[in-house]
């Protein structure tokens, strides 16, 4: 290691070692954390682009015989790297199975979002110690979000013995290196790099399905909320380059995929790190909104980079669909600024404003967090007025959970637990009633579904969202699966429509949402 690399707690990149005695000499089971203080300080370092990934021909074979079994917690970006690494196991030879007990190794791709979802991991490690008794060949790895975090690295290297390997968000490309040192190692093997990250263009994906994709626009996050541990765990704002994204677009299309949906922790800043051209979102979804695939989503919109362009390329409509999801966090300008969100009430009105000037039928979800530290009744109050003048039609909602490490974890809190509770409780009845409210005009309507499989509750019915994202259920014959089919709403409950498909001949005008729902 160099004193360049010492200095940001980094290893080097063993993939661009020359000889087999560089590259063990990197390779170590040693664990250098990352640190939460140097990922604040970053800087303008120049992002690294990379298009040669390869799987050494000493590592071909190594899963010959063997299963491999991930279980994914958090949101789509872990999704999406399941993908990649499921891509990487096939790779190596390896076969997937959706069973723990007949799997050679088991991945647990972590989320570090809320306590409960790190505490969902730690209670899925305690049963699969059972497991590794039985099966001492189990290799047990626990990668994404969680094994970014310096804590959560001590606490399993010192309580969590039944697993072999952990490894970070930066480091999923380094997996056959990884399987094999664990192999070959009594000891646990901890590669988890503080780096910010570069872009590796050509790793391996076994996608999920064959009718919806996830695409990658950008990586990490430079907001800093204060509450959130993300710009810790991924590192710094990167994007990918827009003819990269356009090819595998494209790609996806001649593929008969029919939707996708770009993927980013803050999508609307995609572009501001790419340094030889003026190019945005707007730009982007300019040049996507061309090519033939049904539809195009994008998710996480910050409130703050959504700009006109963006809004008036997404008027456009055609395959960019009417559905934005919006996380406003809060309805109170003094809490959106202790939560270093960077807009007030009357912004965010301003730009919901905006869109719906351009996109009347627009559908706006989002997300919101009650019992921040020392949130007062009127500050949450403002959050349920905010909810009601938006008139959003779903919501994510959660109570604050303090992450280690952020700014807001260091708050005093005069909030009791019983407060917070009832906060979401009354909060989440306001997301209910307008949730239902929204589906009400859709009563005898006929909308477009993209039909996704059998339905969770009855596999005689099938289900697929509308271009807003309304889950619909319908009686169908199979073959409609992965087909974007006319139903018509015959009946609407508070969180989903039911219908009957039309026949083709018998479609009706597009359905257009009444004013009066917004
Ligand atoms: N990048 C997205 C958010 C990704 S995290 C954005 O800025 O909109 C998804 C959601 O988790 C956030 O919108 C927020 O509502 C919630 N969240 C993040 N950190 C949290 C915390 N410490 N406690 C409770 N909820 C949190
Ligand atoms: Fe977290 Fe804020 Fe970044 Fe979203 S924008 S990932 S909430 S820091
Ligand atoms: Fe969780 Fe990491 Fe996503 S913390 S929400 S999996 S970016």
């Amino acid at each position: 290691m160099n004193e360049e690399q010492r200095k940001h707690g980094q290893q080097a990149n063993p993939t661009s070692a020359k000889s087999e005695k560089d590259y063990s000499q990197y390779f170590q089971s040693v664990y250098i954390p990352p640190s939460l203080k140097e990922a604040k300080k970053r800087g303008k370092e120049e992002v690294q682009y990379h298009n040669d990934f390869t799987i050494d021909d000493k590592f071909k074979g190594l899963g010959t015989g063997r299963k491999f079994y991930i279980r994914t917690y958090g949101c789509q970006m872990n999704e999406h790297d399941t993908e990649v690494m499921a891509g990487i196991f096939m790779a190596l030879g390896y076969e997937a199975t959706n069973n723990t007990d007949d799997a050679d190794v088991i991945l647990l791709n972590t989320c570090a979002i809320r306590e409960n979802a790190e505490n969902k991991v730690f209670g899925e490690l305690g049963h699969l110690k059972a497991l590794k008794r039985e099966n001492p060949g189990l290799l047990i790895g626990v990668c994404g979000c969680m094994s970014q975090e310096e804590s959560v690295v001590k606490k399993i290297l010192k309580t969590y013995q039944q697993v072999d390997m952990i490894f970070g968000t930066h480091n999923i490309h380094r997996l056959p290196e990884i399987l094999s040192e664990a192999y070959m190692s009594k000891a646990m093997v901890v590669e988890v790099w503080s780096k910010e990250g570069d872009v590796i263009e050509n790793l391996p994906k076994v996608r999920r399905g064959n009718i919806k994709a996830w695409v990658n626009i950008m990586y990490g996050c430079d907001k800093f909320c204060t509450y959130c541990i993300v710009p810790y765990t991924r590192g710094k704002e990167r994007s990918r380059r827009p003819e990269e994204i356009i090819q595998e677009v494209r790609s996806l299309a001649a593929r008969g995929y029919e939707e996708v949906t770009l993927l980013g922790q803050n999508v609307n800043a995609y572009g501001k790190d790419i340094e030889d051209m003026d190019y945005g979102l707007g730009d982007l979804m300019d040049e996507l909104r061309k090519i033939d695939i049904p539809r195009i989503r994008f998710t996480t919109s910050h409130p703050r980079d959504f700009d006109d362009h963006l809004i008036e390329v997404l008027a456009k409509r055609g395959n960019l669909v009417e559905h934005i999801h919006l996380p406003v966090q809060s309805g109170s300008t003094s809490v959106l600024k202790i939560m270093a969100r960077k807009y007030s009430r009357e912004v965010f009105l301003d730009l919901v404003e905006r869109i719906k000037t351009a996109m009347p039928d627009v559908a706006l979800t989002t997300d919101i967090i009650v019992g921040y530290p020392n949130e007062t009744e009127e500050q949450f109050e403002e959050t349920l007025s905010l909810y009601r003048e938006v008139g959003f039609e779903s919501a994510y909602t959660y109570i604050y959970s303090p992450r280690e490490g952020t700014p807001a974890a260091k708050m005093t809190d005069n909030v009791p637990d019983d407060v917070k509770k009832d906060r979401l409780r009354r909060l989440n009845a306001v997301v209910n009633e307008f949730s239902g409210k929204s589906l009400l005009p859709y009563k005898g309507e006929i909308v477009e579904v993209l039909v996704e499989g059998e339905s969770k509750k009855n596999p005689e019915v099938l289900a697929g969202y509308t271009r807003r994202s309304k889950l619909v259920n319908f009686k169908a014959p199979k073959t409609a699966i992965g087909k974007i089919v006319k139903v018509k709403i015959t009946d609407t409950k508070s969180w989903s429509l039911d219908g009957e498909m039309i026949e083709e001949g018998l479609i009706g005008s597009e359905f257009q949402i009444p004013a009066e729902v917004n």
